[in-house]
């Protein structure tokens, strides 16, 4: 596929959601399809999706070791080990794990390699991806924590006191908050990154676009409900309640703009468990990060070894001994002939 092809097709593809939200206005039953059956049938597929990916992740043989290491491996007393990055025990593989989830620890020790003056190869640190990737995961967890108010009643308290720090920004943008900003400029990147480096984009799928595609889409319409096309955020609560708690009604009058941004988020969460997105589960599912280094101090056999009908040298020259010495091959166990 041509590469204009692999962005243009899930750029249409999104498009095409977007336009179809505008059925709603078709009349009540049709709001009901897009605010309670299109929800459900979505979180059916990530939740039955996601659960069924990592069973089968889950049910892959380990027989090995496989950690991939940065650091001194435990061995010698005298010799200083590093706990984390070349973990011997539980707790440091722990760390490792959590420096990876909270931090993204691998990422920022990508490297990149430019050529400089005709043949001379310049090796250096490459952080912008780990920034913006970073940067990107961390504001949509807020955003996520921040749309707890949407669905819980008393209202979740971190959800309020994250929404405080979060809309400090709000005395002078009244409609935004820092997350938003952030968001919005790390998801342009990742999609820009794509396509200004030529080796970046050599490799991109159409299904790496669809996926930015529809999250800028989601910040997108979700910004611009808050900032521009104010919807009933009284009503959309009442809806959301009453989903989660399997008593859907719809109350009128909650506006097309929340719409697009549902059948957006909808589209996002059913598609999730099929994409690339599920390295949110993958990670804690990677050998190479989740177990310990103690490759040297345990034996393991492979569980799958069958036995295997060995043919020793011995064997070997006992059976052509004969032959052996007539052809004037050396021997080396000094038997005496077989009777033949
Ligand atoms: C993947 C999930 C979702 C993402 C990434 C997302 C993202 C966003 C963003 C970035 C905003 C802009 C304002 C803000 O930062 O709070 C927003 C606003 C909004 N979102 Fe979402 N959203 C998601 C799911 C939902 C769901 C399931 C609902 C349904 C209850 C919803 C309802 C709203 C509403 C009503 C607003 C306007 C808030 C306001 O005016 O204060 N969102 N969303």
């Amino acid at each position: 596929m041509k590469n204009t092809a692999r962005i243009l097709y899930p750029l249409a593809a999104v498009m095409f959601v977007v336009l179809l939200s505008l059925l709603t206005l078709l009349g009540q039953n049709a709001v009901f399809i897009f605010a309670v059956v299109i929800p459900y049938l979505a979180l059916t597929s990530f939740f039955t999706g996601f659960i069924y990916r990592v069973v089968r992740w889950a049910q892959s043989p380990v027989p090995f070791n496989i950690p991939t290491t940065c650091g001194q491996e435990a061995s010698l007393d005298w010799v200083k080990s590093d706990k984390i990055e070349n973990p011997c025990c539980n707790w440091g593989t722990a760390g490792r794990m959590a420096l990876e989830i909270l931090l993204f620890r691998s990422l920022f020790r990508n490297s990149d390699m430019q050529q400089v003056g005709g043949q001379r190869l310049v090796y250096g640190g490459s952080r912008w991806l780990w920034l913006g990737g970073l940067a990107f995961h961390w504001s949509l967890l807020i955003i996520l924590i921040r749309h707890l108010r949407f669905f819980t009643e008393p209202i979740f308290p971190p959800s309020l006191w994250i929404s405080a720090v979060d809309g400090v920004l709000q005395l002078a943008l009244p409609a935004l908050f820092i997350t938003d900003f952030i968001i919005l400029t790390a998801v342009s990147y990742l999609f820009v990154r794509r396509l200004v480096s030529s080796r970046v984009s050599y490799i991109s799928l159409a299904s790496d676009y669809l996926a930015l595609f529809l999250i800028m889409a989601v910040v997108v319409s979700g910004v611009l409900m808050r900032s521009v096309f104010k919807v009933d955020l009284v009503a959309v609560k009442e809806l959301a309640i009453s989903v989660i708690t399997f008593r859907p009604a719809v109350p009128a009058g909650i506006g097309l703009p929340f719409y697009i941004h549902l059948l957006l988020v909808c589209t996002l969460i059913a598609y999730f468990p099929f994409s690339k997105m599920m390295h949110a589960a993958g990670i804690l599912l990677s050998p190479t990060r989740n177990l310990k280094n103690d490759s040297r101090r345990v034996m393991r056999i492979n569980p799958w070894n069958r036995p295997v009908r060995v043919h020793t040298y011995a064997q070997y020259e006992d059976e052509f001994r004969q032959p052996m010495i007539k052809a004037g091959i050396p021997i080396e166990m000094e038997k005496p002939p077989v009777e033949q």
